[in-house]
Formats: C-alpha cells, sequence, structure tokens
C-alpha cells in the first residue's frame, strides 16, 4: 500500500519480467553435434539450436567452467575480456558473437561456427606457403588487427591456432580470452593501480606492451607461413626466451627482397624500431612493398580470392578439425555446483544476445526468411 491506498504488487526483476515473451536462451536450446576442441580452459561444441528464434541453425558454443576461472583471477577478467570484446567488435575478419549465457556452473559463448577449420591446419597441410598465399592471409589479419587497435584492443595472442577460416576460406580471429580492453593511445596494459609513489623506477620505466606486440605477432606468423617454423624456436621455454630477446633473425635466402624487408621491420626486437609502433599503427605495414599487390578496400570488401576453400559436404561438416576430438561423443559434463553468491558475482552481466538476434526477436516483422612446433617439409632449409 502507499498513502493514497493503491495496492502495488511487487514484481521480482528478473530477464523474463524485464522482458516479458522473449524467450530465454540457455544450453538446452542446443543440440551437441560434434566437439571440435577442448583446453585447459574448456570445450568447444558444433551444436544446432533447436527452438525460437534462428532454430535449426548451426553454431560453435565454447563452455567455460566458472571453477576454473574463478580459480584464477586473471582469467576471471580475460573471460569477462572476451565476452565484452566479442559483444562490441564487429569486423568481417573477427568472429561473431550470437548469444552468451549462464549456468550455476558455466559459462557459454555461441559463435558462428567456423567450418574451415584452423589456418594452422593448412599451414600444417602445406608446410609452407607460397608468398601470394601469405600475403591474403596477412592482409586479412592486419585489417582485424587495425580494427582491434582502433577499439582500444590489443590481441597479444595471434597464433596460426587462434586463425580460423570461414566456409569460402576467409580469416576469421577467434579466443579473445587473452585480448587485453581499453589500451589507448599513451597508456601501457600493464595499468598502474592505485599508488605508485613507491614503485621501482625500472618498473616505471618499463615500456610495457602495448599494440606493437601484435605487430611482432605478426611478422613471426609470417615468418612461420613462409619458412615452416616460427622464426626463433628452441627446445625449451627458457631457451625459446632467450632467443626470442637475444638472437639475430636468421633468414633463409629464398625470401623475396619485399618479404625479407617487412619481416626484419616487424621482427624489430626494439618496439620503436618496429613497424606498426607509431600512431599510424597498421599503415606503415600496409604500406610496404610485400603488400604492393593489395588493394585494401577489395580486402576489406573479402573480395580477393581466398588461397585455399575448405571443400565440406555441409554446413556441418567437421572434416576440418582434428578427429582426435570429433570422433569423441559431445558432452556438456553436467555441472550443478554453485558457486558462491559471492563468487558469482564476477559473472553478473556475461549474459547477451547478439543485437541481430535481439532485433529479429523484437521486431519479427523485420526477419525476412530466407529458403529454409616445426613441420616436416622435405629438403628445405631452416626448418
Ligand atoms: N573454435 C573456437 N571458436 C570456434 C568457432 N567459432 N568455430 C569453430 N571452431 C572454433
Amino acid at each position: 500500500y502507499d498513502f493514497s491506498g493503491e495496492e502495488f504488487e511487487t514484481l521480482e526483476l528478473t530477464g523474463d519480467t524485464v522482458n516479458p515473451g522473449e524467450p530465454k536462451s540457455g544450453p538446452h536450446d542446443f543440440e551437441l553435434l560434434k566437439l571440435l576442441g577442448k583446453g585447459g580452459y574448456g570445450k568447444v561444441f558444433l551444436v544446432k539450436k533447436t527452438c525460437n528464434k534462428n532454430a535449426g541453425q548451426i553454431f560453435a558454443m565454447k563452455v567455460l567452467k566458472k571453477a576454473t576461472i574463478v580459480r584464477n583471477a586473471k582469467d576471471t577478467a580475460h573471460t569477462k575480456a572476451e565476452r565484452n570484446i566479442l559483444e562490441c567488435v564487429r569486423h568481417p575478419f573477427i568472429v561473431d558473437l550470437m548469444y552468451a549465457f549462464q549456468t550455476g556452473g558455466k559459462l557459454y559463448l555461441i559463435l558462428e561456427y567456423l567450418c574451415g577449420g584452423e589456418l594452422f591446419m593448412q599451414l600444417e597441410r602445406e608446410g609452407i606457403f607460397m608468398e601470394d598465399t601469405a600475403c591474403f592471409y596477412l592482409a586479412e589479419i592486419t585489417l582485424a588487427i587495425e580494427h582491434l587497435h582502433s577499439q582500444g584492443i590489443i590481441y597479444r595472442d595471434l597464433k596460426p591456432e587462434n586463425i580460423l577460416l570461414d566456409s569460402s576460406g576467409h580469416v576469421k580471429l577467434t579466443d579473445f580470452g587473452l585480448c587485453k580492453e581499453s589500451i589507448h593511445e599513451g597508456t601501457m596494459t600493464h595499468t598502474f593501480c592505485g599508488t605508485i609513489e613507491y614503485m621501482a623506477p625500472e618498473i616505471l620505466m618499463r615500456s610495457g606492451h602495448g599494440k606493437a606486440v601484435d605487430w611482432w605477432s605478426l611478422g613471426a606468423l609470417m615468418y612461420d607461413m613462409l619458412t615452416g617454423a616460427p622464426p626463433f624456436t628452441a627446445e625449451n621455454r627458457k631457451k625459446t626466451i632467450d632467443k626470442i630477446l637475444k638472437a639475430k633473425l636468421n633468414l633463409p635466402p629464398y625470401l623475396t627482397n619485399e618479404a625479407r624487408a617487412l619481416l626484419k621491420k616487424l621482427l624489430k626486437k626494439n618496439v620503436s624500431e618496429r613497424l606498426g609502433s607509431g600512431s599510424e599503427d597498421a599503415s606503415p605495414i600496409k604500406a610496404h612493398g610485400f603488400f604492393r599487390h593489395m588493394n585494401w578496400h577489395d580486402v576489406l570488401q573479402k573480395r580477393l580470392d581466398p588461397p585455399f576453400k575448405p571443400t565440406l559436404q555441409d554446413e556441418t561438416d567437421v572434416s576440418q578439425f582434428d578427429s582426435k576430438f570429433t570422433k569423441q561423443t559431445p558432452v556438456d559434463s553436467p555441472d550443478d555446483s554453485m558457486l558462491s553468491e559471492s563468487a558469482n558475482q564476477v559473472f553478473l552481466g556475461f549474459t547477451y544476445i547478439a543485437p541481430s538476434v535481439m532485433e529479429e526477436m523484437t521486431k519479427p516483422w523485420l526477419s525476412i526468411r530466407e529458403p529454409r612446433s616445426p613441420r616436416k617439409v622435405g629438403g628445405l632449409p631452416m626448418r
């Protein structure tokens, strides 16, 4: 009752009461078809949406265990980052996030399914790429990274396993778990929170890691594509790190002058000398002689013909994925273990529906139904 004597009903604020009639999505809406991958983070499945909007459509479903994530504060930030980054970032060469939801124990990301698999598989199969093949992939990747940087995001984890191919053979970056959000010009990823008065000069002077880390990785990836292995390798982690920090770059003689020149400029150990480290970001890389035949507008419009078009039976074809995973029976292990309310707080706001999907749900009249480590390469040096 209020003072006027009128009667009020209490209403709990939930997704259902705020958006009545809007069907809630959850893991139960997705039928598991295949296991695509598995790692410390969780699993990726091929799934089919079984009801409501997009029923019958195929997606990739990434499942993460909250308990594993909460154990590591860094992972919590990473997982939030992945969801946030995927929500705001829309780009032709970056995976699309369709839904994000959670249960007591798990987080779910529903992504477009990239049936071409990892670029890494293609590279394994071929050993090395011809320079124009490498040029195609590097150009699309460069635009994706340029876009992330323009949004204040550093990718940090550019490697062949994170570059997937769509059904036509174009590039899509996935796995944003390690990206750092909100790093704009002049700031560093190791943002100093709170008091800095007591910090040693070398901490404050540390160049941190900025956008240029991604251009180094682009160089390492380019080197891998053209020679069959990353530029600095050794028998263990420590020796590899040592080499990355100190070893001279070794360029095989069969590379063209343009490729050699770009590799040298991307793999500069001194950040300020590295191509792309300036405020112009990708511009000098895009203008480099190695990309002289690229019309960057056409690249963005996907007007270039991909070097490899995956041969696929249908949209649920998993032939481009490791059979070690795809031959397993897909199971999303039941996980009813609830986190304590306080631990679960960190996942507030994870749930998400892509604007495109949301629009269809709220304005159904708008929807137009369509008809229903080193590789083996014989005899080449530098392996
Ligand atoms: N692995 C990780 N993300 C994926 C996706 N969107 N499609 C296929 N495999 C993936």
